[in-house]
């Protein structure tokens, strides 16, 4: 066993906000991808999920200069809807996350959904830093493509400097009047992080601000998390959606925060009608970097450990319930009271 800040899971962060803010556009940005643009309407209608591998995030904030070293494995980000219709799915996703971005448009400021979403997150104690994104649009924005934001920002006119911090100052007004502290990142003391939210400027079209968001991320999770974060056996693994896929009848996404499932488990579902006891017939994942939704080649496992978003292919799927845990029957389990477990959510 290694010691534990050795063994830690990647942690789960959710993306929330108003609709349009650019959630799914920043997750495209860091992707490389056009999720985005292939959307009905432009709108996510469904919680979307990727994992980013360590290797991606140690490349992406290297002109930052991090100096810890990266103890987690990757980042997993699940991807919510902010038109208001959905807040079961943000209320769900959000109850899953260890940290979460909110984004702000830097044109539009606090919007119901922002609102609506730090409620959630303080509801739930959830950390989180804000996104102000969709700097590029302050009139005569100066494109510095994937730039640290503070380079970003040394490279632009007075006019577009003071722009900003005009529109700044009056969202960290809107923050107090929802009885919120908050600053630029970099303003932050080491004692006030937590306290006041960190807010990181962002583009998610040209890129500015998505290094120092990535490595916010993750050193605040590396900093205030290694207990939450240090891998657990004890199997905790919830359902994200279930839904109906060609081939493979229903299929069930989770997310897997803690422990280990193989092709063959034995696992007790949450189903309107009762337990569904049932078996693993195959477990996939996307391809890091690829979302769950976009339909292509998932890769298959053997066993997959935590933390990881799974598409779990089983008979009589059909009437689980998302946002309940599932769990798995082991060789000195009852399964009555497996049963008894899983409908007790
Ligand atoms: P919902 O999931 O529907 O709530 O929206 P969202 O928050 O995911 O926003 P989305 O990524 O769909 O972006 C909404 C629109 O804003 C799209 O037309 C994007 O191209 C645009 N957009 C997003 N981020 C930026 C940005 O940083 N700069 C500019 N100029 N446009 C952006
Ligand atoms: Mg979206
Ligand atoms: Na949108």
């Amino acid at each position: 066993q290694k010691a534990d800040s050795e063994n830690l899971r990647s942690p789960i962060c959710c993306i929330m906000g108003h609709v349009d803010a650019g959630k799914t556009k920043l997750l495209d940005c860091i992707r490389g991808t056009n999720v985005q643009e292939n959307e009905a309407g432009g709108i996510t209608q469904q919680i979307g999920a990727t994992y980013f591998p360590a290797e991606i995030l140690k490349d992406k904030t290297r002109e930052l200069k991090p100096d810890a070293a990266l103890k987690v494995p990757g980042l997993l980000i699940i991807d919510t809807p902010g038109h208001e219709s959905f807040i079961n799915l943000r209320s769900r996703g959000s109850g899953l996350c260890d940290i979460a971005i909110l984004v702000v448009d830097i044109m539009d400021g606090l919007k119901p959904q922002t609102v609506e979403s730090l409620k959630l997150l303080k509801m739930r104690k959830t950390p989180f830093i804000v996104a102000l994104n969709k700097v590029d649009r302050l009139y005569g924005w100066k494109t510095c493509q994937n730039a640290p934001f503070v380079k970003a920002k040394n490279q632009q006119c007075k006019d577009v400097q003071n722009e900003f911090n005009k529109r700044l100052t009056e969202i960290i007004g809107n923050f107090k009047e929802q009885g919120w502290n908050s600053d630029l990142y970099y303003k932050i003391k080491n004692k006030d992080m937590g306290e006041t939210i960190s807010i990181v400027p962002t583009s998610a079209i040209s890129g500015e601000g998505i290094p120092d968001m990535l490595l916010l991320l993750v050193k605040w999770c590396q900093k205030t998390m290694v207990d939450k974060l240090t891998y657990s056996e004890k199997l905790q693994c919830t359902v994200l959606e279930v839904k109906a896929s060609e081939g493979d009848g229903t299929t069930i996404d989770v997310v897997l925060v803690n422990g280990v499932l193989h092709e063959g488990d034995q696992i007790v579902v949450c189903g309107m009608q009762g337990p569904i006891v049932t078996t693993i017939r195959a477990l996939s994942t996307p391809h890091p970097m690829k979302e769950l939704r976009v339909k292509g080649t998932y890769l298959h496992h053997k066993e997959i450990k935590a933390a990881q978003f799974i598409k779990i292919a089983a008979q009589d799927l059909k009437h689980a319930i998302a946002g309940t845990n599932i769990f798995v029957v082991g060789p000195d389990d009852d399964l009555e009271v497996i049963k008894k477990l899983t409908m007790g959510d």
